[in-house]
């Protein structure tokens, strides 16, 4: 049976990191690929020379040419800038949504069944642009940020009360950023909603932490941004996909009326299985929480309302 095949676009820092995520756990083997010459063939070199000594057998090349992504399982879109000293949202929504429509372009061209992951910000307007770009049914363009988003609330409700991570389950919905919505009464410890175990204020305190946990990396690295956990995200979505486990993931999706929006990208939770979106979850929100999820909705719409035509 042939290997899965994944290509991951941009080999920056997210790029790299998943690259190294999927081929470590030998689910795939890896295209990394990037605008800059060199930089992803010797990535994806020092890569495959780590493979002896990790012990696996995934192929990993770096290129900068489009015909070696052919016939991808799963592509990742991680290619983008970051916003520049002086730059407006507005200038770098349309200088990355150029960069994704020009990646996402030529990678479905030559992989046409693949599912795309898209990672680069802004996320929720970016998967506009690339399932404008492939063509592609909205089952097979998926957006990575909640899985990152309920990572970093598992962390800080498992630090606060002093569990494992393991045994943390948390809930967002909504865009990624700072109009996100976690969902505390289905964020659980052992089953546990955290309201039983938490005070207001703290649950509330946790709530703004992760709502703010992009800007907290920022603020501490100066430079550069987030990468091991959103690598560490993005990887959990390529396995959910490649071995079909219909895990219950919060993905940015074009939604169709579930949730009360119709066609926006915006993150719910959904069965994530070979055929990518397999389901979307839907629950029964309370009205705080439809007007939470319905602002975040707006919030998505505004910047799709700015990209270019
Ligand atoms: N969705 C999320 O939760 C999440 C989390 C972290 C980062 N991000 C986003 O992911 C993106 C990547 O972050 P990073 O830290 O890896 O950045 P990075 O600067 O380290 O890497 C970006 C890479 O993209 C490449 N690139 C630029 N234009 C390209 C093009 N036209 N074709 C191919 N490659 C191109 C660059 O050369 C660079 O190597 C950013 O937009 C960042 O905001 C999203």
């Amino acid at each position: 049976m042939a290997r899965n095949k994944v290509t991951v676009v941009g080999a920056g820092n997210v790029g790299a990191t998943a690259a190294q995520r999927i081929a470590e756990a030998g689910l795939a083997d890896v295209v990394l690929v990037d605008i800059v010459e060199g930089l992803p063939q010797g990535k994806g070199l020092d890569l495959a020379e780590a493979a002896p000594v990790v012990g696996h057998d995934a192929r990993i090349i770096g290129t900068n040419d489009y015909a070696d992504t052919a016939g991808s399982d799963i592509v990742v879109v991680t290619s983008g800038i970051a916003r520049k000293p002086g730059m407006s949202r507005d200038e770098l929504v349309a200088t990355n949504a150029g960069i994704v429509r020009s990646v996402v372009g030529q990678a479905a061209a030559a992989s046409p069944d693949a599912i795309l992951i898209i990672v680069t910000n802004p996320l929720d307007a970016m998967c506009h642009v690339a399932m404008d770009a492939s063509g592609f049914p909205r089952e097979r363009v998926l957006g990575m940020a909640g899985v990152l988003d309920s990572a970093r609330f598992r962390t800080f409700i498992a630090q606060e009360l002093g569990v494992s991570v393991a045994d943390v389950h948390a809930f967002v919905l909504g865009g990624h950023g700072d109009t996100m919505v976690p969902l505390s009464r289905y964020s659980t410890v052992a089953g546990v909603p955290i309201t039983e175990l938490l005070p207001a204020d703290r649950v509330r305190a946790l709530e703004e932490r992760t709502a703010n946990g992009g800007a907290e990396i920022v603020g501490l690295l100066k430079t550069g941004s987030a990468y091991y956990a959103p690598a560490a995200s993005t990887f959990e979505m390529v396995d959910a996909i490649l071995r079909d486990r219909k895990r219950v993931l919060p993905c940015a999706v074009r939604l169709a009326g579930e949730f009360g929006v119709d066609g926006l990208f915006v993150g719910v939770p959904v069965v994530l299985g070979r055929g990518g979106l397999e389901r979307v979850f839907e629950i029964r929100l309370t009205p705080d929480e439809q007007a939470a999820f319905e602002k975040s909705a707006a919030a998505v719409r505004e910047l799709v309302g700015v990209l270019p035509a």
